[in-house]
């Protein structure tokens, strides 16, 4: 079977490109250290263009696809409410819509091609392993890097209807805190006012229900892949490092990682992590060229690596 994705999405919306690309690149292939994070890219040499052809993320030029990214944000902002969120956690916390391995759900993943996102038009199984790759190439010691990399979209299988069928905007998409005010650089905020806690007392406050430096751990955040991958990956007992699950958790947390913001609710080790989402960013966002991968030839490496941290089959 053949799931089309239908609605146009991007993840990270309207961020800022050159940003990325100006930034100096150092290639001595190593991963970095604790003090010298903050500088290193890892070597990444990012194409100039997409699968396309067109740079990345160029909305000018796929202007019927603005149109439908801003439906996308405009039904999910005014449907992701903190209690919706809650309601989402509980039901799919129960983990009782699958077992299988992680390559089963790449194969799974592999039936959707996602055609709304315009720097890709490759199956999901693709852009998996060409940004784990990219990695693996310049960071060859962390393998739970390369790992990360292979299963930080597996999530999206929210979208099959063997799960539920989810809706894209309950799946994919930028993603962002409930339970306090929206932050202003959140892609399409004036979408906003048209969900109800935006005028709940209770959650439209700097710090809503939380406190200063609570830790991103107790925040809430809008429902969608990566809060349900990191959900697996965590209940399922991984052995992948802290660093690995806040990844997954917040790569598309783009107000956080892109633009700066939330930092009074971040304690000192959201903030060390939130380096690595930021090296990880790279590698999601360029690896969706038309480099190809010899699947067959890398699986077994990937597979070594599922074993390694995922040694069971996996509840979903
Ligand atoms: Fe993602
Ligand atoms: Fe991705």
């Amino acid at each position: 079977m053949t799931v089309i994705v239908q609605e146009p999405l991007l993840e990270g919306d309207e961020v800022n490109q050159t940003q990325i690309v100006s930034e100096e690149k150092r290639g001595n292939g190593d991963g970095p250290s604790e003090s010298d994070i903050l500088q290193l890219d890892g070597g990444f040499v990012t194409p100039d263009s997409n699968a396309f052809g067109h740079s990345f993320r160029d909305y000018d030029k796929e202007s019927e696809r603005r149109a439908g990214v801003q439906e996308f944000y405009r039904i999910n902002h005014i449907n992701q409410t903190y209690e919706y969120v809650l309601s989402k956690r509980e039901h799919y916390g129960k983990l009782d819509k699958a077992v299988m391995s992680i390559w089963e759900c790449c194969e799974l993943l592999n039936e959707f091609v996602d055609e709304s996102d315009p720097d890709l038009d490759e199956p999901q199984i693709e852009h998996l392993l060409q940004t784990a790759e990219a990695i693996r190439k310049d960071y060859p010691n962390e393998d739970w890097l390369h790992l990360t990399g292979l299963i930080h979209d597996l999530g999206k299988v929210l979208l099959h209807p063997s799960f539920g069928e989810e809706p894209q905007w309950a799946a994919v998409g930028d993603t962002y805190p409930l339970g306090c005010a929206f932050d202003e650089s959140i892609v399409h905020y004036e979408y906003f006012n048209e969900n109800p806690d935006f005028y709940n007392p209770k959650y439209n406050t700097k710090y809503g229900v939380y406190s200063e430096k609570c830790g991103l751990e107790n925040v809430i955040i809008s429902w969608g892949h990566d809060e349900y991958m990191h959900m697996v990956a965590k209940m399922n007992k991984t052995t992948l490092p802290p660093a690995a699950l806040f990844i997954i958790r917040f790569h598309s947390f783009y107000a956080m990682h892109r633009a700066g913001a939330y930092t009074h609710l971040m304690n000192d080790e959201d903030k060390e992590m939130l380096e690595w989402v930021k090296i990880f960013n790279k590698y999601d966002l360029y690896s969706k060229s038309k480099v190809r991968v010899d699947v067959e030839e890398v699986k077994p490496y990937y597979q070594s690596l599922i074993d390694k941290y995922f040694p069971s089959k996996l509840r979903w």
